[in-house]
Parts: C-alpha cells; structure tokens; sequence
C-alpha cells in the first residue's frame, strides 16, 4: 500500500479509466476553512457533550440549548469559505463520466464549491424541520432571530440533521450503498472513519472492487484497508493527487480553458 506520498500514486490513472468515482468526505475537508472537526485536538466534542447537544433526547430536554448551540455553528459556518479540497472534489465531479459524493458534514460547502451531485448523509444546518408536520425548509438566518425557532403551525422546528441514536434518511443510505456497490474509485477524504454507517461504505466499495484511497490528517481505522493513504491536508494534498495545477492564485486553472476560476465563491 501506498502511503504519504503523491509521486507514485496510482489514482490519477485509476481516475482516468473509471467510469464511476464516490468521494466520501467528513469534518476534516472543512477544517481548513476554520470549521470545527469533530474528534480532532480542537474537536467540538473535547469541548460539548453530544449526548447534551446532538441526541433526540437533549432536544425533548432543552431545545432552547441545542438551538443555541446550533446557531452558534451556524454563525460560525456562514464566515467560513470552501477550501482547495472542496474545489478540487467540485472539479473531480465535472471530469468524471459518473460522480457522486458523500458528505457526512452538515455545513454546506461541497455545495459553495460548485459540487452537485451531492448526498448529505447527516442532513443540512441551513435546514430546519418542523416536528409536528416533518416539513423540511431552508433557513439562513444568522443569527436566528429566535430560539428555538417556530414552525408557521406553533411546533418546535429541529435542526434538519442527524442526531446520534437516528437513522440516516432512507433515500440518502439507499444512494450511499448502492454508489458503493458499483464505484471504480471510492476516496475518502477527511474523515476519522469511526461513524457508522458511513464508515462501512469504503470497505463495501473495495469488496466490490473499487479502488480505495484515503486523505486524513493522520491514520484511521480504514488506513489498513485503503489501496493508498496519504496523510496530510487535504488541502495540500487533493490539488497533487488529483493532478489539478494551482494557477499563481493558488486557484485552479484548466489546462484547456474549459474553465478558469478567477476567485472562489466571491462574496458569499
Ligand atoms: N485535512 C485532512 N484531514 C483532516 C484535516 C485536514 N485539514 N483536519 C482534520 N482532519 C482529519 C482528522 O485527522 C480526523 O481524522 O479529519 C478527521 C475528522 O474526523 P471527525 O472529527 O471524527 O469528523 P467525521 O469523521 O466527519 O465525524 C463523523 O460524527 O460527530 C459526528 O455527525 C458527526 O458527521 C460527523 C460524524
């Protein structure tokens, strides 16, 4: 297995001759536009409880708590840009003949980055669902201008994302697996891979054949199981591997001018 260094890499190749490629990202692709990971040293749950903040349970308890905690992330999210490894993955999507990525982060950037063919696996912070009526809407207000917010109908509204102890959205699993099952290419970028279920899907990939390649920031339970693992940031790193050029912007430039990025998501 090859690991910690992009000369000799085989997944420009690979990439070249695949018909389908699944990117499965986590909380590290954010961490270089200044949003928390999870378990990493600065972690949000070195600091907060999940149990306090992230289960249907502390929601029935305090849902005054958990929005205020939520609306804190939100505040701190909306400041925050896609990085190059949200780019280069958005890029990634256009070049391949079938692409679809699995995101476990609720943040919203893959999408800022142009990314479209997208499965948000643990639901969206920019979405909120009434708990009475399960309508989901779209909601970016920063800060909230009440918590816990309302539904139009009086009931409480929730954060659209996934809490321990929930199910993933049946559709989303579906779509997870079933893009496993089938892929050519499965990268794994920033990701402590110890969530499930998500944390199956590339060795389902790799059973099936697909080529694995892990990007981390350090080793994960999947290293062992991964065609190649380069720990590094993905920032640095998926710009190399995937053998995009950073233009003298530090943005991308195509080769052939298909298309030229001059700055990044101007003023979102
Ligand atoms: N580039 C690449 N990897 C990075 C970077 C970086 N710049 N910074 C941190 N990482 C790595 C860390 O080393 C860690 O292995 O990203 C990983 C992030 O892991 P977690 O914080 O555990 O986040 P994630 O794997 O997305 O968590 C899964 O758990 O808390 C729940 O629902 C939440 O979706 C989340 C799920």
């Amino acid at each position: 297995m090859l690991t910690d260094r992009s000369e000799g890499s085989e997944l420009h190749q690979r990439l070249e001759q695949a018909r389908r490629v699944v990117v499965l990202t986590g909380a590290g692709v954010s961490a270089e536009s200044g949003v928390p990971t999870f378990r990493g040293a600065d972690g949000l749950w070195q600091e907060y409880r999940a149990e306090d903040l992230a289960t249907p349970e502390a929601f029935r308890r305090n849902p005054e708590l958990v929005w205020e905690w939520y609306d804190w992330r939100r505040q701190l999210i909306a400041k925050c840009q896609p990085n190059m490894a949200h780019h280069a993955i958005a890029l990634l999507e256009r070049q391949s003949p079938e692409f679809l990525l699995l995101t476990q982060n609720v943040d919203g950037l893959h999408r800022l980055a142009g990314s479209v063919q997208i499965v948000e696996l643990h639901g969206n912070i920019w979405c909120v669902r009434c708990i009475e009526e399960g309508k989901i809407t779209e909601n970016l207000d920063v800060p909230l201008p009440s918590i816990p917010p309302r539904c139009e109908c009086g009931a409480l509204l929730r954060p659209d994302v996934v809490w321990f102890g929930e199910a993933l959205p049946a559709d989303a699993l579906q779509m997870a697996f079933a893009a496993a099952e089938s892929c050519d290419v499965f990268l794994v970028v920033g990701t402590s891979a110890v969530v499930q279920p998500a944390a199956s899907l590339p060795m389902i990939a790799r059973q099936r054949g697909a080529y694995v390649v892990e990007v981390n920031l350090e080793p994960t339970p999947l290293t062992p199981l991964a065609h190649e693992a380069h720990h590094g940031k993905a920032g640095d790193l998926l710009p190399r591997l995937l053998d995009f050029p950073v233009g003298t912007s530090g943005n991308f430039a195509i080769r052939n001018s298909q298309f030229e990025m001059s700055s990044p998501n101007p003023g979102v």
